[in-house]
């Protein structure tokens, strides 16, 4: 019997790749996604478009949003789910400071709904997509699963991740059948080798990998980096990235470890990172290596909310799940400028933003 498995979000960077390993991996995937954030042409979006064609297997796409019980409802009555993985969310930091109702209600209050309908139809294996940004400021590092979580965390997408955290934390003390896998991600990058699936943010990339391939491929002038006099190898900031790849084989490693024969019960949070931090002018070196261009740059102030180092302790995810990325930072960047170059307007079939 194929297990079914449920991903929200699923048309998204993390989700998509995610997706595509679930499907070579032997699942039945079904994805509901409100393409808030996602590009679609068709019936379907875009990256799943793209990911049928590099699996040869089908996804069963709804667009809806979590808000909606009655879909939910619909969906979950029509399926037999093994599990859920969670990534239907709002994300980008700057915005929620602008707009913490839209994110409350959006990501908290979505997956309110979510659990509601997976308790209903006694669905009780959950993979959560959550964020190292629950750490806030670090108190220490590497980072490890019992560092302090939700204190220094002072954007509002970050809290929604926390509060997240914590109503699930609840929900497992309250009810024993509950198996819960919270993923803390630290710095996402990278693009599947292919470069058919990648990152395609939508405007002006907030992110620092997105943003410098534009750079590379000219469809921004220079980058900004955001300050080079914090207390680090070069004064740039430091960060733990992670290639999508090693990111979606932790989400299999972990759906393995719900459903296996020594599965994990209750709530359980995991780091995934690589274990060693880059900065960002070691960023911009890697990716001038890996596209061949020099990449102009000007140093402009930090930017409000940033830490200056943040890193995994990745042990964790060895002990419970077997897994350890397996990627390099040249590796994340080659493969996301092989997905630029082949890809210059994204998921788009011009260039609209
Ligand atoms: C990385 C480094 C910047 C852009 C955020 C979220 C986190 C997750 C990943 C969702 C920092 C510097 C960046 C630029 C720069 N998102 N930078 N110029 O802030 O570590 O994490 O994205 O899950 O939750 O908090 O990632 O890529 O924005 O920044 O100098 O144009 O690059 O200062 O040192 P961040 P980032």
């Amino acid at each position: 019997m194929v297990a079914e498995v449920l991903v929200t979000g699923g048309a998204g960077f993390v989700g998509s790749h995610t997706v595509l390993v679930l499907l070579q991996n032997g699942f039945k995937v079904v994805v509901l996604d409100n393409l808030v954030n996602a590009v679609s042409e068709g019936p379907k979006p875009e990256a799943l478009v793209r990911v049928e064609k590099l699996t040869k297997k089908s996804v069963e796409f709804h667009e809806a949003d979590l808000s909606d019980s009655k879909a939910l409802d619909d969906i979950f009555s029509s399926h037999n789910f093994e599990c859920v993985i969670h990534f239907a969310a709002l994300k980008a930091v700057g915005e929620s400071c602008q707009l913490p109702l839209a994110y409350y209600r959006n990501n908290v209050a979505g997956t309110l709904s979510l659990l509601e309908a997976m308790k209903k139809h006694k669905v009780h294996r959950l993979v959560f997509s959550s964020s190292a940004t629950v750490y806030g400021d670090p108190q220490y590092l590497p980072l490890d699963e019992t560092h302090p979580t939700g204190q220094g965390c002072t954007n509002p997408y970050g809290r929604t991740k926390f509060f997240i955290e914590e109503m699930l934390v609840d929900l497992c003390k309250a009810e024993q059948q509950w198996q819960v896998v919270s993923l803390r991600y630290f710095n996402p990058v990278g693009a599947h080798p292919s470069g058919q699936i990648g990152e395609d943010p939508l405007g002006i990339p907030n992110n620092l990998m997105p943003y410098v391939s534009q750079v590379a491929i000219g469809k921004r002038s220079e980058l900004q980096i955001f300050g080079d006099d914090y207390d680090t190898v070069d004064g740039t900031g430091v960060r733990d990235y992670i290639h999508i790849m090693d990111l979606a084989d932790g989400h299999v490693s972990a759906l393995e470890r719900l459903l296996g024969s020594d599965p994990l019960q209750g709530f359980n949070a995991i780091n995934l990172g690589t274990g060693k931090g880059n900065s960002v002018l070691e960023v911009v070196a890697a990716f001038e290596k890996a596209s061949n261009k020099k990449l102009k740059y000007k140093i402009v102030a930090r930017r409000a909310g940033d830490v200056a180092t943040s890193f995994a302790d990745p042990k964790l995810a060895k002990e419970l799940l077997g897994w350890t990325a397996k990627k390099d930072i040249l590796d994340m960047c080659k493969d996301a400028w092989n997905w630029q170059v082949q890809n210059p307007n994204g998921f788009r079939s011009s260039d609209k933003n």
